[in-house]
């Protein structure tokens, strides 16, 4: 067993040069948003679920994006509504969102 059951890392670089990047899309907010809905349901901690931020992913062109593991499934969202989909879907219930899904294998 892991430490965690699932993690998702939660990509919120900005690039201060202007270029694609996270932070355009109000990941910061987001990232938050998560962290806080798992915490009220009280799945937040170890044996459970964990949020956490992480730096450049280098998949910006497709972002904002969002991995969840142990599975690698990588993701795109919209706002903090399709972050609650993957949490109830996929964190809570294991299930993928396909519609939000990024390919796993570079192109
Ligand atoms: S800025 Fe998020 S993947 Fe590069």
């Amino acid at each position: 067993m892991s430490f965690y059951k699932r993690h998702l890392f939660v990509c919120t670089n900005e690039r201060k040069d202007g270029s694609q990047c996270c932070a355009q899309h109000d990941a910061e907010a987001v990232r938050l948003h998560a962290k806080k809905r798992l915490k009220a349901l009280g799945l937040s901690g170890p044996g459970k679920m964990r949020v956490n931020k992480s730096g450049c992913l280098d998949r910006c062109s497709e972002g904002p994006v969002a991995v969840v593991y142990p599975e690698a499934v990588w993701y795109t969202y919209d706002d903090a509504e399709d972050m609650d989909e993957i949490i109830d879907e996929h964190l809570l219930n294991g299930r993928i969102v396909e519609r939000l899904r990024l390919p796993d294998e570079p192109e």
